[in-house]
């Protein structure tokens, strides 16, 4: 009899147990954010595909980034995201006055807001007596290689940060 009752209670606590480690996975899936979401905390972009003196526009957690191949005669600054011998500016493409976003003027080598004529060098700092209250942002990023990873704080971009370059 009592053998019967070790069985029931075993099984019971089997039972019980397999229940409670299902709803804690159920619970874990349930809180986990969703890979969507996981994928769009970064965004990679293949720097070899960029085009010296171009300004090419990626998107990041749904913000406009610029990233700019430097030229030669572009003036190096330590904002600058060195990738081996290349130099690329990087930054969030919403103007520091209002949040317009600018154009990149390729023949004046510089950043220009239409909304009230703010305007940035090639560094994304902006430049004096014009509404922009401070340089343009620079987003989180890693170097992994030759991809510039957005959205991950690596150690070029905690370099920055120490040095209060991000903004
Ligand atoms: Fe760019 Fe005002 S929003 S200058």
């Amino acid at each position: 009899m009592s053998s019967r009752r070790d069985f029931m209670g075993m099984a019971l606590g089997g039972f019980t147990l397999a229940g409670g480690v299902g709803a804690l996975y159920a619970m874990k899936r349930t809180w986990d954010p969703l890979p969507s979401v996981k994928a769009a905390g970064f965004s990679t972009v293949d720097l070899t595909s960029c085009i010296t003196g171009e300004v090419r526009i990626e998107k990041w957690r749904g913000k406009p980034i610029f990233v700019l191949k430097k030229t030669a005669d572009m003036p190096e600054h330590e904002r600058d995201v060195v990738v081996g011998s290349d130099r690329y500016h990087v930054s969030i493409a919403l103007c520091t006055h209002l949040g317009c976003i600018p154009a990149y003027k390729k023949a004046d080598k510089k950043f220009f807001c239409a909304c009230h004529g703010g305007e940035f060098d090639t560094a994304g700092t902006n430049l004096p007596g014009l509404p922009p209250p401070s340089p343009l942002e620079i987003p989180p990023f890693k170097i992994d290689g030759t991809t510039l990873v957005l959205g991950e704080e690596g150690p070029e971009y905690l370099e920055m940060k120490k040095n209060n370059l991000i903004a």
